[in-house]
């Protein structure tokens, strides 16, 4: 939309972007992406392909190629685009598992309550639910789980990338991935890096479906240990370097600095601690950013932070700052050292 679009439009096509979102996840439940090939296809073959009312599906389209996810090459004719072929299961780096979580019931309920949770300043999921986002997604709702796992898998691999080329391994023995997931991150470090071992960190049910390359007969199982837990618990990983991708955002400061203590009292002194989280005064894409603040405060009662606020969590945990670095995806590494080296 125009900048120039008058005020009162600008806003209302704000307020129903839930419209957009919603969208969105239809396209990735009626496996749209998947259904459109390489030739452009007439709705009417698309809605037999994916089972759906091709008037309803020329509708669904039209709104998606409003915001560049597919595009009409001629009338009642669609194609793909570069976003649209994100939404396809087989895309490297793509976002199909995303979008099925992003729309997910449980997401449509929590932000509806989003006005609560600013006010009082917590989640309201385990108001919902009765219990925490990962108890659910492990306990009651399984299959969700596993399509958080694969939504944080599949967008993870071109980030991961990404902070493989921006971390220097070079003087590291062992490197933790700590709420590390299936272990992208460490599974391409350790390929990059043959001297290095590593360890892969999560909760139980995570780690059950670790990368194969990292479980036994894998091919870098001999490099590689997994270790479940919870870190609000304990950490009980040695290593020189951890690293924390996509996890302290989940937590509110009291609780980041308790999971980094656990982990201090763990580490050898001297070890590297690097977060690896979008900076909200330093992104590139704070459109993104100040969204997943929202989604963490309303989901988990945790937040993005600036790089002072990073520098303050360190202070709290007795960690030492290094400061923050950039890749050249949307996250940033916050680095910082256990004292005493
Ligand atoms: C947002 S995901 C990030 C996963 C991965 N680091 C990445 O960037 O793709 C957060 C991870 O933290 C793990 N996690 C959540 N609570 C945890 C806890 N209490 N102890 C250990 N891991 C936890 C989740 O299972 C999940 O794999």
């Amino acid at each position: 939309m125009a900048d120039t679009t008058e005020a009162p439009l600008r806003l209302h096509a704000l307020a129903y972007s839930l419209g957009i979102s919603a969208a969105v996840t239809a396209a990735a439940r009626l496996d749209l992406a998947d259904a459109l090939g390489d030739r452009p296809m007439p709705v009417a073959e698309l809605a037999a392909a994916v089972g759906a009312s091709e008037e309803a599906l020329g509708q669904l389209l039209r709104a998606l190629a409003c915001h560049g996810v597919f595009r009409e090459t001629a009338e009642d004719v669609y194609a793909h685009t570069e976003l649209s072929r994100l939404l396809r299961g087989d895309a490297p780096g793509g976002r199909k598992a995303m979008a099925l979580l992003a729309g997910a019931p449980f997401a449509w309920r929590i932000w509806s309550r989003l006005d609560e949770a600013v006010r009082t300043g917590r989640s309201v999921f385990a108001e919902e639910y009765g219990t925490t986002l990962f108890e659910h997604l492990h306990g009651s709702e399984p299959e969700l789980g596993l399509l958080f796992d694969q939504a944080m898998a599949r967008s993870g691999e071109i980030t991961a990338a990404a902070v493989a080329d921006a971390l220097g391994l070079e003087d590291t023995g062992t490197v933790a991935d700590i709420g590390g997931g299936r272990g992208i991150l460490l599974r391409l470090l350790l390929e990059r890096h043959p001297g290095v071992s590593g360890v892969l960190f999560d909760l139980e049910r995570v780690i059950a479906g670790a990368d194969p390359a990292l479980c036994e007969g894998g091919a870098l199982a001999g490099r590689c240990a997994l270790v479940a837990g919870d870190c609000h618990v304990g950490v009980p990983v040695k290593a020189d370097t951890y690293l924390l991708k996509g996890v302290v955002h989940m937590w509110n400061d009291d609780l980041a600095v308790a999971v980094l203590r656990n982990l201090a009292r763990a580490a050898p002194p001297g070890a590297r601690i690097i977060l690896i989280e979008q900076v909200l005064d330093a992104t590139a894409t704070p459109e993104i950013a100040t969204v997943m603040n929202l989604l963490m405060l309303v989901s988990q009662g945790g937040r993005e932070r600036t790089r002072k606020e990073f520098a303050a969590l360190f202070a709290r945990a007795g960690l030492e700052f290094g400061g923050i670095r950039a890749t050249r995806s949307a996250v940033h590494l916050v680095e910082g050292a256990v004292p005493g080296h």
